[in-house]
C-alpha cells in the first residue's frame, strides 16, 4: 500500500516533500505536552491520502503553488483533528495499529490536542489567502460534525435505511475527500465547470474509501491496522449489514436487530458473508469508483490524470 502510494505521488514529488515541510512548521509549539502529542501523531502518520489528492488535483487544473499547498496541510490537520476526538468519542484505544492519543494522553488531553491540530488547521486555512478556500474548510469542519453527529443518532435512534446511511458518509468522510479535489482545483484555476466536476470525483471517491473501510470491518483477517467487529461494537450499521437487514423479513429483521444489540459480531459477520452483504457493498464500490474515472476522463490524458486514476483504483482495490 505505501509502495502503491509512492509510486502514484511520483508526479508530485516535490510539492509532497514542501507539504511535508509546512505540516511539521505548522505543528511547532512551546509547549512540552503539545509537542509529545505531535510526536506521538506523526509517529503513527497515514498514508496522506487526502494532501496527495489535494496536490494532483492541483496539477490536474494548473500549477501547484503556494496556496495549494497551505490548503493540503489545513485538510490534513483537521483530518487528524477528527480522527483525534473521533476516538474520544468512541472510546477507541487504537489507531492505525498503535495507540491512539486517547489510551496514551487520557482523555482531557486528547480532547486538548485535537483541539491544537484543529486551531493549527484554521491558521494553514488563513495562509492560504483565499477566502473562498477559507470558507471550503470551515464547511467541510461542520461536515464531519454533522456526519458524527447523524451517525451518534443514527446509532441511537436505529433508522435504518440506505438514504441516511449514505448521508453519514457522504457527511463524515467524503466530504473531506470532495474538499480535497475542489481545494486543489479552486487554488490554481477559476473556471466554475472544472471546480464542479473535480467535487463530484473527490466525493465519488470518498464514498468509495467509507465502503471500503466499513467492509475491512467484516474480515476475519484484518489487515486494517484495527480490530474486525469494531463497528458492531460500537453500534454502527454500516453498508454491508445494512443492506442484508432491509432485503430480510420482518422476522428476520427483529432476530438480526437483537443480534446486532447483543453485539453478536462472529453470529452477524458471518451472515454479512452468507447473504451478500460484502458483494452488494462491493458493487456500490465498483459503481462509484466508475463514476470518479469517468469524471476524471473529462480531462486530457497526462501522467498526473494517470496518477489520480491509479489513486482511485487503489482507493476502490486496497487491502488495507
Ligand atoms: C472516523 O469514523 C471519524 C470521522 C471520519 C470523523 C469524525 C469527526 C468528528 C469527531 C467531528 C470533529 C470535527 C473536527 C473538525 C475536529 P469511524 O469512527 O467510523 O472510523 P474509525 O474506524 O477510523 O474510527
Ligand atoms: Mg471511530
Amino acid at each position: 500500500m505505501k509502495q502503491a502510494i509512492q509510486q502514484i505521488s511520483q508526479s508530485v514529488a516535490g510539492p509532497m516533500e514542501r507539504f511535508r515541510e509546512v505540516y511539521s512548521t505548522s505543528l511547532q509549539s512551546q509547549n512540552p505536552l503539545i509537542n509529545q502529542m505531535v510526536a506521538h501523531v506523526k509517529e503513527s502518520s497515514g498514508k496522506q491520502m487526502r494532501p496527495l489528492l489535494v496536490l494532483l488535483c492541483a496539477q490536474l487544473c494548473g500549477e501547484i503553488n503556494d496556496s495549494t499547498l497551505h490548503a493540503a496541510v489545513a485538510l490534513e490537520l483537521l483530518h487528524v483533528a477528527s480522527l483525534i476526538h473521533d476516538d474520544v468519542i468512541d472510546e477507541s484505544d487504537e489507531r492505525r495499529g498503535k495507540p491512539s492519543l486517547l489510551a496514551k494522553f487520557q482523555s482531557k488531553t486528547a480532547v486538548l490536542g485535537g483541539d491544537f491540530f484543529l486551531s493549527t488547521a484554521l491558521s494553514e486555512a488563513v495562509e492560504t489567502q483565499n477566502l473562498a478556500m477559507v470558507n471550503c474548510i470551515a464547511n467541510m469542519g461542520k461536515a464531519l460534525v454533522n456526519g458524527e453527529l447523524l451517525q451518534l443518532s443514527g446509532s441511537k435512534n436505529a433508522i435504518y435505511t440506505e438514504e441516511n446511511y449514505f448521508n453519514v458518509i457522504k457527511a463524515k468522510t467524503a466530504e473531506l475527500f470532495r474538499t480535497c479535489a475542489v481545494l486543489g482545483a479552486i487554488s490554481v484555476s477559476s473556471q466554475a465547470e472544472t471546480i464542479q466536476t473535480m467535487a463530484r470525483m473527490g466525493e465519488a471517491i470518498g464514498i468509495c474509501f467509507q465502503l471500503k473501510d466499513d467492509i475491512f470491518d467484516y474480515q476475519e483477517n484484518a489487515r486494517t491496522g484495527k480490530p474486525t467487529g469494531n463497528d458492531i461494537q460500537e453500534g454502527k450499521m454500516t453498508l454491508p449489514l445494512l443492506s442484508v437487514y432491509l432485503q430480510a423479513s420482518p422476522a428476520e429483521q427483529a432476530q438480526i436487530k437483537q443480534a446486532f444489540d447483543n453485539k453478536e459480531v462472529d453470529y452477524i459477520r458471518q451472515l454479512v458473508v452468507e447473504k451478500g452483504g460484502i458483494d452488494y457493498t462491493q458493487q456500490k464500490i465498483a459503481y462509484y469508483k466508475e463514476q470518479a474515472i469517468q469524471y476524471l476522463h473529462t480531462f486530457d490524458a497526462s501522467a498526473t490524470r494517470n496518477a489520480l486514476e491509479q489513486l482511485i483504483l487503489l482507493v476502490a482495490n486496497r487491502e488495507k
